[in-house]
């Protein structure tokens, strides 16, 4: 069984990705720590964040991996743990430039790819059922107000103890900025599957959210 789950910046994807991960025994994927650590891998070499072949090599030569940690995922980059180092706001301030490389997205779709084999996956982040997982057993498409993200990203932010430096409407700002460039980007932009199940959270808590994807999936599990 596989489950895609995509949508905008902060609307809950990991989280929920992970409850249901949890409660299934299901491979839980994050993409966009994916993207993330290519980000930090290009700030670490000091390359430009739109020079796609010196990113490239930059990845072969560090290797990016996902192992399971006990809260959840852990990205490990060059042998390291940089799980946290890859939520900072410098670098989710050019992860959008970087995702939008096509030789990047090629590498990383590649990668998820492998990880999910063939094994029950959940895998989040803004292409999965339109391009990583096509044949997906449920998609879903996860949405939530732009403010109501900005407040979960502080909120989130202040419980990790990530210093936030900007204001709500900052935060506001910079998810909307990313949404845009997500949507717009050329390659695999961010954008609801045809056969996805569109969720609005703005209003819904987490386990409300929890229970309507564990409701979809059992309709396929029958
Ligand atoms: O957690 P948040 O929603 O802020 O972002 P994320 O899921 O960690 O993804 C970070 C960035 O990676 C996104 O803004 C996209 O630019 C990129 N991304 C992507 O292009 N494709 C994916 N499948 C996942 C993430
Ligand atoms: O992965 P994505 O960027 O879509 O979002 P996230 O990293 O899971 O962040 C969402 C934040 O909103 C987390 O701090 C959750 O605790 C919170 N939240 C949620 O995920 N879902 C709700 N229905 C309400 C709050």
């Amino acid at each position: 069984m596989q489950v895609a789950i995509d949508g905008p910046a902060s609307a809950g994807k990991s989280t929920v990705a992970k409850i249901v991960a949890n409660k299934l025994s299901f491979v839980y994927i994050d993409t966009g720590a994916m993207y993330r650590a290519c980000t930090l891998i290009a700030r670490d070499h000091d390359l430009e964040y739109g020079n796609e072949k010196g990113i490239l090599a930059a990845i072969d030569e560090d290797g990016i991996k996902l192992e399971p940690g006990e809260k959840g995922q852990k990205v490990i980059v060059a042998g390291k743990d940089v799980s946290l180092e890859i939520r900072t706001p410098e670098i989710t301030a050019h992860v959008s430039e970087v995702s939008a490389l096509p030789g990047v997205r090629a590498k990383m779709v590649d990668l998820q790819r492998q990880l999910a084999g063939s094994t029950n996956v959940i895998m989040d982040g803004r292409d999965i059922g339109t391009t990583v997982l096509p044949k997906a057993d449920v998609k879903i498409f996860l949405v939530a107000s732009a403010r109501s993200r900005a407040e979960r990203r502080m909120l989130d932010w202040q419980e990790k103890g990530i210093e936030a430096k900007q204001s709500l409407e900052e935060i506001e700002a910079d998810i909307s900025k990313r949404d845009y460039l997500d949507s717009h980007r050329e390659i695999s932009p961010l954008k609801k599957a045809d056969d996805a199940i569109e969720i609005d959270s703005t209003h819904m808590t987490i386990d409300q959210v929890v229970d309507a994807i564990l409701t979809e999936i059992k309709k396929k599990q029958k």
